[in-house]
């Protein structure tokens, strides 16, 4: 099996997340909106799911709304909490994920005024110029990313929040990265709104939530009357089971697995600065304790990746949903980094089930990598 190092872009459910979804796959479960006993048992487990929740991010529990994952929620808020027909923006960044920048593109195509902020040479929104755009803006929604999940660097939130009016904006951040990994107290930071997906959390993939405490807007997905009216559709009864356990050992763990996951990154970053050139993006700012977005300055980003693979390593260049394409990242574009180091790019996402000895073993192979370029461009990195 190969040691698996992309937990950005997916990680392996907790085994005590399983068990608690087990009953809800193996045994007859009933519709949540059904009166009778197994209706009733079914609403129960999501009710209880949703107060871990509201616990896990210090908030209300009538404000949760379960979705498909990030992206929907996402979309729901873009689409659903936002006055389409008002000239006042939508506020929003250049280094956001795929699920805030297309919804964005596609508002902005019917007319809806929207900006987006300028990120610094660290991958943080910057403070300076988002001020000088923000302060007379009468943004309607400031909608920035907790963590960015390429760099995995954490966002000025309390300064940017500070530059819009908090009684008519809407202030949301896309958490899909943060969450678990770093805590998250909604009440604390003045967020009115947040997403994230269950998968990122050691929970169940195809399950999320949108969180917003503001009265329903227009639905996404029209149908019954489920999530107070505001989802329609039956609810994914385990997966929600499963997302609500992994928001319970999130909170329970979240110090231990912050510890532990910084002592793997740090370990792994003293070991790859010993290559002649390498960078890691974003190493000045804050970032979350589990990635490190780096380049070999002689090493095409997915040439490595398809090396590693064959040796038994899985990591992502960049992000996971661009896999496919070989555009450098926009987020390092709007960092300022030059396409041709950028190309280079190559994410390592630490989990609880990796080890020192992985980082040993990922490290001794890159070294090994390198060590097969020709002498003159290992001359020319240095
Ligand atoms: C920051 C961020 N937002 C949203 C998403 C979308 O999550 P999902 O694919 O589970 O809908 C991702 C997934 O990688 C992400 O990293």
């Amino acid at each position: 099996m190969a040691i698996y190092l992309d937990h950005n872009a997916t990680s392996p459910m907790h085994p005590e997340v399983v068990d608690a979804m087990m009953p809800y796959l193996q045994h007859p479960v009933g519709n949540p909106s059904s009166l009778h006993s197994y209706g009733r048992m079914a609403r129960s487990a999501i009710e209880s799911a949703r107060g871990e929740v509201a616990a896990l991010l210090g908030c209300d529990s009538a404000a949760v709304i379960f979705t498909s994952g990030g992206t929907e929620s996402n979309n729901l808020l873009l689409k659903g909490y936002v006055d389409h027909t008002s000239t006042r923006p939508i506020v929003s960044s250049e280094i956001e994920h795929s699920s805030v920048i297309e919804p964005l593109k596609q508002l902005r195509a019917e007319g809806v005024n929207v900006i987006l902020l300028k990120s610094n040479s660290d991958g943080q929104v910057d403070i300076d110029a988002a001020r000088a755009v923000v302060e007379n803006a009468q943004a309607q929604l400031l909608s920035i990313i907790y963590a960015n999940n390429e760099t995995g660097v954490i966002q000025p939130l309390a300064e940017l929040f500070e530059l819009v009016d908090r009684e008519s904006c809407i202030v949301h951040s896309d958490a899909t990265q943060a969450i678990g990994k770093i805590p998250l107290d909604m009440a604390q930071l003045g967020l009115d709104a947040i997403s994230f997906s269950a998968h990122k959390l050691r929970g169940p993939q195809g399950v999320g939530v949108l969180i917003i405490n503001r009265k329903p807007g227009h639905k996404l997905i029209s149908g019954g009357d489920q999530e107070n009216k505001r989802r329609g559709g039956t609810e994914n009864v385990a997966g929600i089971v499963g997302l609500g356990k992994a928001a319970q050992l999130a909170r329970l763990e979240m110090e231990q697995r912050r510890h532990y996951l910084e002592q793997l990154r740090d370990a792994f970053e003293t070991r790859l600065k010993a290559i002649t050139g390498s960078v890691v993006f974003g190493q000045q700012a804050l970032r979350l304790p589990n990635t490190t977005f780096f380049a070999l300055p002689y090493y095409h980003g997915e040439t490595l990746l398809m090396e590693l693979d064959r040796a038994g390593f899985a990591l992502s260049s960049g992000s996971a949903c661009h896999s496919a394409v070989t555009e450098p990242s926009h987020v390092l574009r709007a960092m300022g980094v030059d396409d041709s180091l950028a190309l280079n790019a190559i994410r390592v996402s630490f989990g609880m089930d990796n080890s020192l000895q992985d980082v040993e073993e990922l490290t001794a192979k890159l070294h090994q990598q390198v060590s097969k370029l020709p002498a003159v461009i290992r001359r020319a990195a240095g």
